[in-house]
């Protein structure tokens, strides 16, 4: 048997892994948003006028570095031809910042908010906020992982870049469509 062999078999074992990793954050940080009280307490950042367009603009930040990272991904993989020598790096920084945009928004959710069930925009966004983090969690720790199948990367980061636009609509959209389009 020769070493590809050995490491092909355990290119499935290898996945497992961080997908357990993956849904246990999700289900940590629901289980958290649903069993927490609900504190009220939120901070802003200056330059906003209150903690919800803070969040809203953050979020849609996230949003539009989610859209480099997704046009960057194609680009790495050849759907979109275009001689790009530094796009790994853009697609790498682009989904670092997005990331640490959506930390301050989730914080607020979670622990002046908590995990809301009542109406089908809020339970939507609810679920889809815990489900990015576990997604983003299994695809950091599949990356270094040699072996793993290579479809976990464009399916890793098109979950996570729907959960993205998921959060995007049903909070910065009903924000703007519903309080204004204001900071
Ligand atoms: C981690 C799990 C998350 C939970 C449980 C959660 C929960 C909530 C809840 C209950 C609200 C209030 C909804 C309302 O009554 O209008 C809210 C608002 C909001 N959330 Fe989250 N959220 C989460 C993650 C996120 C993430 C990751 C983002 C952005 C990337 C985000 C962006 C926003 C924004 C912009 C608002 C304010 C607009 C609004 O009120 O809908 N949330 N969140």
């Amino acid at each position: 048997m020769d070493s590809t062999q050995a490491i092909r078999r355990p290119t499935t074992l290898l996945l497992l892994l961080p997908l357990a990793w993956g849904a246990l954050v999700a289900v940590v940080l629901g289980v958290y948003g649903g069993m927490h009280q609900p504190t009220g307490y939120a901070v802003s950042i200056a330059g906003f006028s209150g903690p919800l367009p803070m969040k809203a603009w953050l979020t849609t930040g996230a949003f539009v570095l989610a859209a480099v990272q997704l046009f960057s991904a194609l680009v790495m993989w050849g759907r979109i031809r275009l001689n790009l020598p530094w796009i790994a790096g853009v697609h790498r920084w682009s989904g670092r910042l997005a990331f640490l945009l959506t930390l301050p928004v989730a914080f607020h959710c979670l622990y002046a908010l908590g995990a809301q069930y009542d109406t089908p925009r809020v339970m939507i966004h609810s679920i889809a906020g815990c489900f990015f983090y576990g997604i983003f969690t299994t695809k950091m720790l599949a990356l270094p992982r040699r072996g793993i199948p290579s479809w976990t990367f464009p399916v890793a980061g098109g979950l996570a870049f729907t959960a993205l636009v998921a959060l995007w609509l049903t909070s910065s959209l009903w924000f703007f469509t519903t309080i204004g389009v204001k900071f």
